[in-house]
């Protein structure tokens, strides 16, 4: 029988690139063929980044690139280029490449079906164009995805101004009883801190959330229980997640944009269960000099071992209180690129201080492991809504006045979130429901064998 080829196509940045390899592996694993779509800059940091023994071609995905547009003068962080630059070039990129795809394969080997990330939403347009099936997956909470189907209700409405999205008044939204409200200050797009970027993001959520519409399947990286309120309100969309690694990740693509430290692993093995505090700020969260600083010197006073993914980009490189990593040895590990799934699956660990990304929210949830919630921009308050008034499974840091989180309040929430045995065993009822959804006869499980037999149905 003829092999489902998919082209798989992320948003270029690392929060995106995750769960859709993710999906990839698992695809691969039941007998797709996947050719994995990254900008070029993206694709030399993943290949760059692969440990030595993986061979992509083996493992069923074919990781190629394409260029994302944008000037070669413009800055790597100015993402409202990035943004413009994608919309305006990569649709005629795209279709560029599945054309030669096609016309240089056997009829056996051709392009069967797209997964595009909703946000390159006018991938499933160019699908569509080209007829071939197309699958639009949504990397976030579908609670985010909830506020931006309710987008032009709320332009027409009056509470959004269409240009920046900006809310007109402050004000209480809820999309459906069941649902948390939410201040119209949350919007995470009003929540970048630049109006530029702002317009921009605004601009590209519009449009992508427009042109989605006719993709023949909707999956997202989330779990029924946890958000069923939404699922009324986001017709035909099918939560696949917690998306993970199989636990034997030797033959699994991560798609990670810098190497794995995996030395820390044998650490973890040497601390006492629950002990260690992880911390992690994902790929794009900033620290200035002085939180750093700050975070720190209350890492030093807490008496627990802690294990800290700094990434180079993460803060200044002299932001390190003089002497401080001598006189933590003994107790602790930093390292640029945790394997964040497998630490957090570590039975060492006791919390997990996070910047609550969506993939971080998740992990942290399937390996039932309470939260101490650092949130940085965008979704990531939403998620801290979850985590601590919905879900119960975390507490929050709040800022002093300064606009910085003490040491003091660190070291007062850490100590109290690891005396919280209320949160500790809510943690684990749900990586209980987690684990249950992607077992065989689970929901997420249920619904991708399903999507699987959805496509291959479209062949014959
Ligand atoms: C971004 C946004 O922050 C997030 O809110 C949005 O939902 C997706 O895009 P990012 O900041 O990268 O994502 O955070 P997150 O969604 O948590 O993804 C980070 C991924 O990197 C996770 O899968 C995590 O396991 C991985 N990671 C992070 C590591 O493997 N090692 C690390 O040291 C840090």
């Amino acid at each position: 029988m003829k092999k489902i080829h998919a082209l798989v196509l992320p948003f270029p940045a690392q929060g995106h690139v995750i769960p859709l390899m993710k999906l990839s592996n698992y695809l691969s694993e039941h007998g797709f063929k996947i050719t994995f779509v990254n900008t070029e800059s993206n694709h030399e940091t993943v290949v760059a980044s692969l440990p030595k023994q993986s061979n992509s071609k083996e493992n069923g995905i074919r990781l190629v690139s394409i260029p994302d547009g944008r000037d070669p003068g413009a800055g790597e962080r100015d993402f409202a280029h990035l943004l413009d630059s994608i919309s305006a070039s990569m649709p005629n990129y795209l279709e560029v490449l599945i054309r030669e795809i096609n016309e240089s394969s056997d009829d056996d080997d051709k392009i069967t079906c797209v997964i595009a990330d909703e946000n390159m939403g006018w991938a499933v347009k160019v699908a569509k164009k080209m007829k071939i099936p197309a699958a639009a997956f949504w990397t976030a909470s579908v609670w985010l995805r909830t506020v931006h189907l309710h987008l032009e209700q709320m332009i027409e409405t009056g509470i959004l101004d269409s240009e920046e999205g900006v809310p007109t008044q402050q004000q209480m939204m809820q999309f459906s009883p069941d649902m948390p409200a939410m201040n119209t200050d949350m919007f995470p797009w009003t929540l970048t801190g630049d109006s530029i970027l702002q317009k921009s993001f605004f601009r590209s959520i519009r449009s992508n959330t427009q042109d989605i519409k006719d993709a023949d399947w909707f999956l997202c990286n989330s779990v029924y229980e946890l958000e069923k309120p939404n699922f009324p309100l986001n017709k035909n969309l099918l939560p696949v997640g917690p998306l993970l690694l199989a636990a034997d990740q030797q033959e699994q693509l991560s798609g990670n944009f810098l190497a794995e430290d995996s030395t820390c692993l044998s650490w973890l093995d040497q601390q006492p269960a629950r002990s260690v505090i992880y911390l992690a700020f994902g790929s794009t969260t900033i620290l200035n000099k002085h939180q750093f600083h700050e975070l720190a010197l209350g890492l030093e006073q807490t008496s627990q071992p802690f294990l800290w993914a700094v990434r180079p980009s993460l803060t200044d490189i002299d932001a390190y209180p003089d002497g401080f990593q001598a006189r933590v040895a003994n107790r602790s590990r930093i390292v640029g690129w945790a394997p964040q799934q497998k630490v957090l699956a570590h039975p060492s660990i006791a919390c997990f201080v996070a910047h609550c990304g969506w993939n971080s929210t998740m992990e942290g949830v399937a390996m039932g492991v309470p939260f101490l919630c650092w949130p940085y921009f965008v979704d990531q308050f939403l998620n801290q809504s979850y985590i601590c008034d919905v879900w119960k499974v975390g507490l929050r840091l709040n800022k002093n006045d300064g606009g910085i989180i003490s040491k003091e309040e660190f070291i007062n929430k850490v100590m109290a979130l690891l005396a919280d045995e209320m949160i500790r065993a809510r943690a684990l009822e749900l990586k209980d429901i987690s684990k249950k959804n992607v077992s065989e006869g689970g929901s997420s499980m249920t619904n991708l064998t399903n999507f699987i037999e959805s496509v291959k149905s479209k062949l014959q």
